[in-house]
């Protein structure tokens, strides 16, 4: 019998089945590959994962919703690379689970934000940001500086990530609680924004000389 299209155009069941067809298998072909290249699968080079007090700094991110207004993730156009540096490559986010890419940007994208300020300048920021930028809609975050770091369920997260593909040696989860001694959540949280976008900070980008 010669196919012919009325009969898909007609019967409305078999063009729904047609068009899950069609469209699974476009998704497929653009999705599958991207489990197999290096390039999304693997670290770039100079990444390591989170240290116990940057974990804990990156858990206090997400607690206190800083996501909700600020991303991180710099998309290749012009406008975001002359203001933020080099562009997100996906090997740099092999360790964040979840990602912290975000959609709304209130504030600046923070994907390179490590090492762009003091340590101080971000503890006066978080502890009132008018007092910095004062037309700044940033909300204050002043308990953080009188919260210890919590240090009870570190070695936990640790492990967990471990099994997922963090390279986490025995002796760094044993020194993880350690590493949270005497500090503050805000510590933690300063540690995890000097950390952020660091490692590609060394591959050139001609948009973007070093500053
Ligand atoms: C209501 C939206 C909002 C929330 C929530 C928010 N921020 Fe911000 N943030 C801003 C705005 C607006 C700016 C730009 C003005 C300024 O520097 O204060 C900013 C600036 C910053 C900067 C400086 C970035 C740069 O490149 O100059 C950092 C770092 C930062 N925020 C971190 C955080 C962290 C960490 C949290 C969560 C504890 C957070 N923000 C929560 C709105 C927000």
């Amino acid at each position: 019998m010669k196919f012919s299209h009325s009969l898909v155009e007609k019967n409305l069941p078999l063009m729904i089945v047609l068009i899950i067809v069609a469209i699974s298998f476009g998704g497929l072909v653009e999705i599958v590959p991207l489990f197999f290249q290096k390039s999304t699968t693997e670290p770039v080079a100079g990444l390591k994962p989170h240290s116990a007090l940057e974990l804990t700094g990156r858990d206090i991110y997400v607690r206190e919703g800083c996501y909700n207004c600020h991303s991180q993730m710099i998309r290749p156009f012009r406008a975001e690379t002359e203001r933020y540096g080099h562009y997100s490559v996906a090997g740099e986010f092999v360790y964040d689970r979840p990602f912290q890419w975000g959609s709304k940007r209130t504030g600046p994208d923070l994907a390179r934000v490590g090492g762009r300020y003091s340590d101080e300048w971000h503890r006066v920021h978080l502890l009132n940001p008018r007092d910095l930028v004062p037309e700044s809609n940033m909300p204050a975050y002043p308990w953080l500086a009188k919260t210890a770091a919590d240090a009870s369920s570190i070695r936990k997260k640790m492990e967990v990530l471990r099994t997922l593909g963090h390279p986490y040696s025995d002796e760094d989860i044993a020194a993880a609680p350690e590493a949270l001694k005497d500090r503050t959540e805000m510590d933690a949280l300063i540690a995890y924004l000097q950390g952020l976008g660091t490692a590609l900070a060394s591959v050139p980008n001609p948009a973007n000389p070093p500053r």
